[in-house]
């Protein structure tokens, strides 16, 4: 029987985040593949860090991820967990190494005093839509909406007349 095992992620495991965290991108249909190992450490590691980051193991071997960070949610007026990322490799997909990194990531919830973990998901993946709500998660009426780029900048400075309508 394999043998699954999450843990805190080490630097030097910043370039095997990079690329499975871009490989997530891909499957989801975010160009550019952003991450690098650079990005990986400044943004999980050290006294700035913008989120956890989780591996699991399989039978020894990085597999897969989790990224999370604590947040807020104002409908209970309390900290949240936020799940930004998770990701298993496809080969070692269906040997229970998501629900390994989510209950990792629930337990670590629940010691840093959130009453909920959250997260986002395309519509379109239906895979991982099959995978939270066999988890027991709920929702999915609200939508997550975003400015960058050019139009966070017009956001910002009052020139967003000028900025063509997205839909
Ligand atoms: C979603 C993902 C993390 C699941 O990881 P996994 O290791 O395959 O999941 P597990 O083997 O632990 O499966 C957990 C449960 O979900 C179910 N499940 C997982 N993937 C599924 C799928 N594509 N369709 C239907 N059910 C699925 C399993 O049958 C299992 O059910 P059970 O607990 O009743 O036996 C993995 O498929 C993945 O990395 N997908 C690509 C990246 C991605 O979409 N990430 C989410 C971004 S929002």
């Amino acid at each position: 029987m394999s043998a699954v095992r999450v843990r805190p992620a080490r630097p030097a495991e910043a370039p095997i985040l990079a690329e499975m965290a871009n490989d997530l991108n891909d499957h989801v249909g975010v160009r550019g593949r952003p991450f690098t190992p650079e990005r990986v450490l400044t943004g999980g590691f050290g006294p700035q860090a913008a989120f956890t980051p989780l591996v699991a193991e399989l039978d020894g071997a990085v597999v897969g991820y989790a990224f999370y960070a604590v947040g807020y949610n104002t409908d209970h007026a309390a900290r949240a967990m936020w799940l930004h990322d998770i990701f298993v490799t496809p080969a070692a997909r269906g040997r229970g190494v998501g629900n390994a990194l989510m209950a990792a990531v629930a337990a670590e919830t629940l010691r840093a005093g959130c009453v909920s973990l959250e997260w986002g998901v395309h519509k379109a993946n239906t895979g991982a839509l099959a995978f939270y709500r066999r988890l027991g998660a709920g929702g999915g009426e609200a939508m997550i909406l975003g400015v960058d780029g050019e139009r966070l900048r017009a956001l910002a400075t009052g020139a967003r007349e000028n900025l063509p309508s997205e839909a």
